[in-house]
């Protein structure tokens, strides 16, 4: 993949596709990585030689030397979180310098925690499994027009204020879990004081460097099927997770945008409630957690697994105008006799589209392709690859309708198999 101007890298599932090692590939051709949405509800990983690290909310660039780390305008971040995952960085030698944040990012408290699990716990049977981070709230607060930016976070006074009436607003709902107003205050004001030297105008420093003739590339969370607007609501997150997000969550314009790349998963998997229709309760989707490890970076639970679901990705492609797509963890189906996709959705014996994905009378069909045996790890060129692995991949692209650049075979950075 050719750099050009701005490029965006976005999940195209329900989360956890590999976009940090897809980012971290390609991140040494750019010149800014720029997270466009969500928060610490995010966990990224990236492994590199003997190194293996989860981000949470620095770009996935960090191991590169050259980029700049940009946490748009789009994003809810905790101040404790960024804190600690910046000392963390510096710990292993990273110029914690180049992290920027926008001034239009928002600050996500511990007040918003309270309230998420507090929601969580209301909504009981219907729980939407969220990470308990805060995300929901801390968006809740924005849409609201009440919540503290870190552009904010210049004006103490303005802030304290502002804290007091979130604080007054929650009294109802928080009851015992209420944290001390004093403490949120004089903690949030002393965090402050050391993220600040990170603060920039967001809308300048993009634009800046995009008229600089600088390359971004923008680093999606989550993934498609968990956008607020498109994703399989309400089991979604709060933010915008589409390509769309990345324009408002770094403040540039469609027509800045040249290509939109969707990460996708070799298989399907979801943590967290809500409709997953290709999914499998029986040995193979075990199978798949154990060998793909997938249990969740931020609150360790496993993941729910099943087969590629067509139906859901050929949507994922439409409503991010997918220019490409790169495919993870081809290795984690190696050894199965057979490989089902799902391809088709039915309701009462006639076709559906993804807007039925939660419906309860949902039938799935599934078409059976062959399996493979032989171990794909090092490979490093599709043509290394067995045939019946090339035709897999054939097939998944015929069903994004777009061409699949690269195929990552292993967790490690330099396992990709370029096409
Ligand atoms: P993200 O949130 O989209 O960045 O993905 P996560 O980091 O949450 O989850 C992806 C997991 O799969 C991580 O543990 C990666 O190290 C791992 N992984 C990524 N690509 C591959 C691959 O090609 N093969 C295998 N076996 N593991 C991979
Ligand atoms: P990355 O960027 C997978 C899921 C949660 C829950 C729902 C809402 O690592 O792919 P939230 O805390 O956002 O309000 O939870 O969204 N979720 C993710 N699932 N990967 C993620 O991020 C996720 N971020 C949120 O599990 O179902
Ligand atoms: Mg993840």
């Amino acid at each position: 993949m050719i750099p050009s101007r701005t490029d965006v890298i976005l999940g195209a599932q329900w989360g956890d596709e590999g976009k940090g090692r897809v980012v971290d590939y390609y991140a040494g051709e750019y010149d800014v990585i720029a997270r466009f949405g969500g928060g610490d509800n995010a966990g990224h990983t990236l492994v590199v030689g003997d190194r293996k690290l989860a981000l949470r909310i620095v770009p996935s660039g960090v191991l590169r030397t050259r980029p700049a780390l940009f946490i748009g305008g789009g994003t809810v971040v905790s101040l404790e979180g960024l804190l600690d995952e910046l000392e963390m960085l510096r710990s292993l030698g990273v110029d914690i310098s180049r992290v920027k944040v926008s001034d239009r990012a928002h600050v996500v408290f511990s007040y918003h925690a309270a309230a998420d699990r507090e929601n969580e716990r209301a909504r009981g049977a219907l729980a939407l499994g969220t990470t308990g981070r805060g995300i929901g709230p801390a968006y809740t607060d924005k849409a609201a027009r009440s919540g503290i930016t870190f552009g904010d976070l210049h004006r103490k006074e303005a802030t304290a204020d502002k804290i007091r009436h979130n604080l007054l607003a929650r009294e109802p709902l928080l009851g015992q879990a209420m944290p001390r107003e004093e403490d949120v205050v004089a903690q949030t004001l002393e965090r402050a004081a050391k993220i600040l030297p990170h603060v920039v105008d967001g809308v300048e420093f993009i634009h800046g460097a995009l008229e600089r003739g600088k390359r971004v590339l923008a680093e999606g969370a989550q993934g498609t099927l968990l956008d607020v607007g498109y994703g399989t609501y309400p089991y979604v997150t709060s933010s915008h997770t589409i390509a769309g997000g990345a324009c408002v969550g770094l403040g540039i314009g469609p027509a800045q945008i040249d290509r939109v790349v969707g990460v996708v998963k070799a298989y399907c998997t979801r943590v967290g409630g809500g409709p997953f229709p290709s999914e499998l309760h029986d040995a193979i989707g075990d199978r798949l957690r154990q060998r793909g490890a997938e249990f969740g970076t931020v609150t360790g639970r496993p993941r729910r697994c099943g087969w590629f679901d067509a139906v859901a990705a050929r949507y994922a492609s439409r409503v991010n105008g997918l220019s490409s797509a790169v495919l993870t963890k081809l290795d984690v189906l190696t050894g199965l006799e057979a490989i089902g996709i799902v391809t088709a959705y039915r309701q009462a014996s006639k076709p559906a589209t993804f807007a039925a994905a939660g419906e309860p009378d949902l039938e799935t069909e599934v078409t059976w392709v062959d399996g493979w045996t032989d171990d794909l790890s090092s490979a490093r060129g599709i043509w290394q690859l067995p045939l019946a692995a090339r035709n897999y991949i054939a097939h998944l692209e015929g069903v994004l309708g777009v061409p699949i650049d690269a195929v990552s075979v292993g967790p490690e950075r330099e396992s990709i198999a370029l096409t």
